[in-house]
């Protein structure tokens, strides 16, 4: 098979990385796309950036062996600890990760005021400091760790009592109304992008780095002539290391 032929490898510590998935089959439907969830394993967030690394690299090993032209790591997480590790060993394809999309929020008006809301390992690493450190004199952005959200996203709950509860609670110190935006940055928090909304109320613009990903990708799959020729849609196949997760994957991308 040629290469340019062969799928694009979409990678996450679980479900999340599907609101990625969904990004890069909107701009780009004719080609094919491999999911991996790692479930079983999630969430990566609030483990060791040793293990992150680990549990990485064998994940995307495994993916590479069934082949891929390009690797998406649609994980914040993992792409904080372990995106330098894989441009160091995947080095004839794109290896194309997601941060959170700062940058894009802090453009939008005069000194705003930002909410950083990631996992736990995402606002310690090195790599959000420094992104961090480029803005402090443009904006005051502010890092919020959330540990337990994503789960629920892996429970297939996006809305509901239970996750506004838990979103009152974490958010409450934020909703005095001075807020101007608010990164997504953990792609599980897209699908609780609603739920999110509603507690925070109409002011702050809500963002994340999926599109941003989305059109980077393209850019170096054109680059490196790399982009299928074919002119029907393309195939989505997931793979999860939770198998009974499938059903959820299947919804997740098909969800508004
Ligand atoms: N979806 C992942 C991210 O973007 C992390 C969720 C987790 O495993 O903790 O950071």
């Amino acid at each position: 098979m040629e290469k340019r032929d062969l799928p694009v490898a979409v990678f996450d510590s679980g479900v999340g990385g599907i609101s990625v998935l969904r990004e890069l089959v909107r701009l780009m439907p004719q080609e094919n796309y491999y999911y991996f969830g790692d479930s079983i394993h999630a969430p990566y967030g609030t483990k060791k950036p040793e293990e992150i690394r680990r549990l990485t690299l064998e994940n995307t090993a495994h993916m590479e062996a069934k082949g891929m032209k390009a690797l998406v790591v649609a994980c914040n997480t993992a792409t904080s600890t372990a995106i330098a590790a894989l441009r160091e060993k995947y080095t004839d394809i794109p290896v194309v990760g997601i941060e959170p999309a700062v940058k894009p929020a802090v453009m939008e008006k005069e000194h705003p005021k930002v909410l950083v809301m990631a996992t736990p390992m995402t606002v310690q690493a090195a790599k959000f400091r420094n992104l961090m450190e480029r803005f402090e004199n443009r904006a005051a952005v502010i890092p919020l760790g959330c540990p337990g959200l994503m789960e629920f996203v892996e429970a297939g709950k996006l809305e509901g009592p239970e996750v506004e509860a838990y979103l009152q609670k974490l958010l409450s110190p934020y909703c005095s109304g001075d807020l101007d935006a608010v990164v997504l940055g953990c792609t599980h928090y897209p699908f609780l992008r609603r739920a999110i909304a509603k507690v925070l109320g109409d002011g702050p613009h809500i963002l994340d780095g999926s599109e941003g990903t989305a059109r980077e990708l393209k850019r170096r799959l054109t680059e490196m002539d790399l982009m299928t020729g074919r002119r029907e849609k393309g195939q989505v196949i997931f793979e999860e290391s939770i198998p009974e997760k499938i059903e959820l994957c299947h919804f997740l991308l098909n969800c508004k």
